[in-house]
């Protein structure tokens, strides 16, 4: 009895292992479309591109680039790529810090957030991204608007 006990639960792990093994091929093919838009942005060697970019007009931008005076902005370019790249649903990890958190004391304001937002788009445009393709980068930035711009008094 002892035996059988033991050998029960192996024996369902030796069954279930083959279906382990089978299972990220059915996952992907229960949902196609997880890492559709981080392929459409060129995985990470493109969105690399478009965050470099994206700095370059960021720090030209009259608008805004007073806020980044004191950024390290090699810190901020790489938080950037992982945050896109886990948004597009590619297979990384951001490992910044909470966005309310580090955007809070900046007194943000929104027509600020919508320049940021244009300068990603200028700088999709320039890796002929399709705006198919933009519209969902930026649908899936917009509710972060929230914790970055700063409520009015
Ligand atoms: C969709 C819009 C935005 C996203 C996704 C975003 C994302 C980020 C990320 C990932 C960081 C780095 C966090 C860390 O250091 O752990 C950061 C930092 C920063 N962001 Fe944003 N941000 C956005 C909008 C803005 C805007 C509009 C401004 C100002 C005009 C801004 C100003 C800053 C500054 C100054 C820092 C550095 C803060 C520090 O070093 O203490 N951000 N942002």
């Amino acid at each position: 009895m002892r035996h059988t006990a033991l050998y029960q639960p192996l024996a369902a792990l030796f069954i279930s292992l083959p279906l382990l093994v089978a299972a990220p091929a059915s996952h992907a093919q229960a949902n196609p479309d997880a890492s559709a838009l981080y392929q459409a942005l060129g995985n990470q060697a493109g969105i690399g591109l478009i965050v470099d970019d994206l700095i370059v007009l960021v720090l030209a931008d009259a608008r805004i680039k007073d806020s980044f005076k004191e950024t390290n902005i090699k810190r901020l370019s790489q938080l950037l790529k992982e945050q896109f790249c886990v948004l597009s649903g590619g297979p990384c990890k951001y490992t910044g810090d909470d966005m309310k958190l580090v955007h809070d004391k900046l007194g943000i304001t929104a027509s600020q957030f919508n320049a940021l937002a244009e300068d990603l788009q200028i700088a999709m445009d320039k890796h002929q991204i399709p705006t198919s393709t933009q519209n969902k980068l930026i649908a899936k930035l917009a509710p972060m608007k929230r914790d970055i711009v700063t409520p009015k008094m």
